[in-house]
């Protein structure tokens, strides 16, 4: 198969509002244009197939992130030595560092305090009949928890929100949400420089422990400033909109509501499923050393690949009706996580916070309606700026 035959698909544009609103027709016919799909616009190989996105996450040496995971070669520069910007060996280094605190069996310790926060934010939107999701629940509850684990002072923590939001549009092509997030980049350097030093981070959390890997030498202080950097944004908005997407689908979806209510025992399924219909990351790029082959189509040396995890997500090769919400399908294997060295290294809290929610909300609600959405568009994000529900 070449390129050439796949003109239809060569000309859309992911990363437009409308696509960003509604990017699952899209993904079906870049899907259906093969498995890895030429786009003229940001020129990029798409690859939009569950099989072929696992392949070449878990190739590391072909698909390389050593140039960065981002379109934009200015932005990658920026980000250059970060630790989703490296390949093994330098990357396992960086990975390392927080591997231990951020095992499934040390994150364990965290659940009980997640669980009560979340039960207790859950509790105040039921007071109230229900309300805004977004800033009562699903930023709230991962902004206390990656911020307290990492260790940061209070003051000045909400601004997180809006740089982390800016720092993941960088991540799609120079287009004006890219234009316009830049500046805010600066923001966040300014406010980790002052405020993730060893004097005002608490002792005992991730933010001292990359310090201490530091001071050991066993990574560098441009390193340490990079690592802070990435865990301070990779493990908030995130996880923001894996709560907003679970309680919107949930809300909308009464069938699964109920049965949800009725068989509590499905949290951790239903919120995989969660992941599999709204992947938070909605896709990342690779570059290929070397000539490289994905689904029989050649691509050559030095080609930027956009990962699409949100379609891989939605492939009917893979799951049987796949646009339908069925909190009893057993999505462990979805890609929201991504997969091979990069997968995510905060997966395991990620968790934990997610079936908190859905344990809490399962716990004291019994009536959830949707009543009205506004999304926020992202280049790489799929969430809400607001999501009402009523609850009773
Ligand atoms: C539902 C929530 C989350 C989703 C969907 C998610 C998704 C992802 C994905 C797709 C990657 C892989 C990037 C790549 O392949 O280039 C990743 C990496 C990463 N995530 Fe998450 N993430 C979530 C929550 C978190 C949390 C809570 C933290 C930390 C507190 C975190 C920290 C990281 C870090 C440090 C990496 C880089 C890993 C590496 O390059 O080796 N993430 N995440």
């Amino acid at each position: 198969m070449t390129a050439d035959v796949l003109t239809g698909a060569e000309g859309i544009d992911l990363f437009s509002d409308q696509a960003l609103i509604d990017p699952y027709p899209l993904y079906r016919a870049l899907r259906e244009a093969g498995p890895a799909v030429r786009s003229s616009v940001h020129d990029v190989w798409v690859v939009p197939r569950y099989r072929e996105v696992r392949e070449v996450l878990k190739d590391w040496r072909t698909f390389s992130s050593a140039w960065g995971t981002a379109i934009d070669d200015g932005i990658n520069r920026l980000r250059a030595g970060n630790i989703i910007s490296t390949d093994p060996p330098d990357h396992d280094r960086l990975r390392d560092v927080l591997a231990a605190q951020m095992s499934a069996r040390a994150v364990r310790r965290l659940q009980a305090d997640v669980e009560r926060r979340a039960s207790q934010m859950v509790g105040q939107l039921l007071a109230t009949g229900g309300g805004d999701v977004v800033s009562r629940l699903a930023q709230r509850l991962p902004l206390e928890v990656v911020a307290d684990l990492v260790g940061f002072p209070s003051e000045g923590r909400e601004g997180l929100l809006e740089w982390v939001d800016a720092s993941f549009n960088t991540f799609g092509p120079m287009n004006t949400r890219t234009l316009e997030s830049i500046p805010k980049l600066k923001g966040i350097w300014e406010w980790l420089d002052t405020m993730a030093t060893p004097e005002r981070l608490t002792p005992d959390g991730l933010g001292a422990a990359i310090h201490d890997a530091r001071r050991r030498g066993d990574i560098t202080a441009d390193q340490c400033r990079s690592l802070l950097f990435a865990w301070a944004t990779a493990g908030i908005d995130t996880t923001v909109n894996a709560i907003s997407s679970a309680v919107w689908l949930l809300a909308s979806e009464p069938e699964q509501w109920d049965v949800l209510r009725k068989e509590p025992s499905l949290v951790s399924s239903a919120f995989n499923e969660v992941l599999r219909m709204e992947s938070p990351i909605q896709a990342f790029t690779r570059r290929t050393r070397g000539a490289a082959e994905i689904g029989g189509v050649g691509l050559p040396d030095g080609a930027k690949v956009l990962v699409l995890f949100g379609s891989a997500n939605r492939d009917e090769r893979k799951w049987v009706d796949p646009d339908r919400f069925d909190v009893r399908r057993g999505s462990a294997d979805q890609v929201a996580f991504g997969y091979g060295v990069h997968s995510c290294a905060g997966q395991f809290l990620a968790r934990v916070e997610g079936q908190a929610v859905l344990a809490a909300l399962v716990a004291q609600v019994r009536h959830l309606r949707f009543r009205s959405a506004e999304r926020k568009l992202n280049n790489v994000l799929r969430g809400f700026a607001h999501l009402d529900v009523e609850m009773s």
